[in-house]
């Protein structure tokens, strides 16, 4: 990020302090449908469509280091494998043997060269060819070199590995659009992975996420923990392509700084060095679509994922990446030692706070007394986000009475913003 850029963010999240309403021109947010957290029908199509087409976060090469390494994965429904190839190349397949569908492989993680079916032993090399078929004369003409392990996309951005059910998806690279370029100072192709567990939340997945896209909630829920990070008056959110955001947002004038680090930078965290003066003073809350939000910053890459189980349950997986931290235990940012399980993890008293009302959000949201949402300004991130989801699936596809309205265009996604004239205008007004 240049100078001029850090300069304009510190000018705009200035100007959102200072407002007294929302932007000019900026739309007003039409009441989003209850029913998109409770409607079978629109649950059933963003499984189709969103969690098939977009680019899902799976795995930290940390999780397959060497050649031959591989894990399953099944967070988003069907069974995969990643691989990470003899050849050095990391590939992901449907854990699914071609002969009769059983898995090729049954632990979480193993290490070998070749991949076998445990239930009649056709073998596969770490490409996903299939090289062994035991008794092959019996199955007369059966051509090996089309019975490979069935692919699913996979690439990497640094040392994080994602994948997508769609051949015509476009690259990684692609979607992450300016994010790609946006990230780089966060090094991760450095980071390591130091934590990663999961939690299952009584709730639809939007409900669980959306409690970490805005930050309206935090001086009512995280007086304690997060408020004195965050000046949720001084926040500014910019909109990103393929329905991706960002939330930039000060420490609150009154907290000192040293307050700020003594609770962000644990004694046996690595500072990444290479990010810049707002990574480092302020937060920063990346959406990165469908499912994750990540607060980024000078000590941690820790994205939260949302990923639906069911209608009205989600698996929260809590991941912490960081730059090497020497002997010392790995940094997790969101877990802490379980007092009732000797060796198990719980939540942190943040995640603890950001999950405390799922359940009854959604027992509320299928009941007869909630009908709609209206969302602030503030919340924005959340009613583009919605958009998005909306435009992945088709909006035709998706039910007149369960849509969102796309009131906000193009005009408003990063790097064209009208905010930034107006924040001027007012910088103008006031200096005359
Ligand atoms: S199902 Fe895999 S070898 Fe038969
Ligand atoms: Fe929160």
């Amino acid at each position: 990020m240049t100078d001029e850029d850090i300069a304009l963010f510190k000018q705009m999240m200035e100007w959102e302090g200072q407002r007294r309403a929302p932007p000019d021109g900026f739309p007003d947010l039409p009441d989003m449908p209850a029913a998109r957290y409770t409607s079978k029908e629109y649950f059933r199509l963003e499984c189709e469509h969103i969690f098939r087409k977009s680019w899902l976060f799976a795995a930290h090469i940390d999780e397959i280091p060497e050649p031959g390494c591989y894990m399953t994965w099944h967070n988003a429904g069907d069974p995969i494998i990643i691989v990470h190839g003899m050849d050095g190349q990391v590939r992901a397949f449907y854990n699914t043997c071609r002969h009769r569908g059983a898995p090729v492989v049954t632990e979480p993680r193993g290490r070998a060269p070749r991949l076998m079916c445990g239930y009649h032993n056709w073998t596969y090399k770490t490409d996903g060819s299939l090289v062994g078929v035991p008794q092959r004369q019996d199955f007369g003409n059966l051509d090996m070199a089309c019975r490979g392990l069935n692919p699913v996309r996979c690439e990497a951005y640094g040392n994080l590995i994602f994948v997508n059910f769609d051949a015509d998806a476009p690259t990684l690279t692609e979607w992450l659009g300016p994010l790609a370029d946006e990230w780089v100072e966060f090094r991760f192709d450095k980071i390591r992975l130091a934590a990663r567990h999961s939690f299952e939340l009584k709730c639809n997945w939007k409900v669980a996420m959306e409690a970490n896209m805005e930050v309206y909630h935090v001086p009512y829920i995280h007086p304690e923990t997060v408020a004195p990070l965050v000046d949720a008056q001084r926040n500014f959110n910019s909109f990103y392509p393929n329905g991706h955001a960002r939330m930039l947002a000060p420490a609150p004038r009154q907290t000192d700084r040293a307050h700020v680090r003594a609770i962000e930078s644990p004694p046996n965290w690595q500072r990444i060095e290479t990010v810049g003066e707002l990574g480092s003073t302020a937060t920063q809350s990346y959406t990165l679509f469908p499912n994750w939000v990540s607060p980024l910053s000078d000590y941690f890459v820790p994205p939260l994922l949302f990923w639906p189980t069911s209608l009205n349950t989600t698996r929260l997986e809590l991941v912490t990446m960081a730059l090497d931290w020497g002997d010392g235990p790995p940094p997790d940012l969101w877990t802490v030692p379980d007092e009732a399980m000797p060796g198990g993890r719980q939540m942190s008293q943040i995640i603890l706070e950001d999950t405390q009302f799922g359940e009854a959000i959604q027992q509320s949201m299928e009941s007869a007394g909630f009908k709609s949402v209206p969302l602030s300004y503030q919340e924005a991130r959340i009613y583009s986000f919605h958009q998005h989801c909306d435009k992945m699936i088709g909006i035709e596809q998706v039910p007149p009475e369960l849509r969102v309205k796309q009131v906000i265009d193009e005009r408003w996604v990063w790097p064209r913003d009208p905010r930034i004239a107006l924040m001027r205008q007012a910088g103008r007004t006031l200096a005359q």
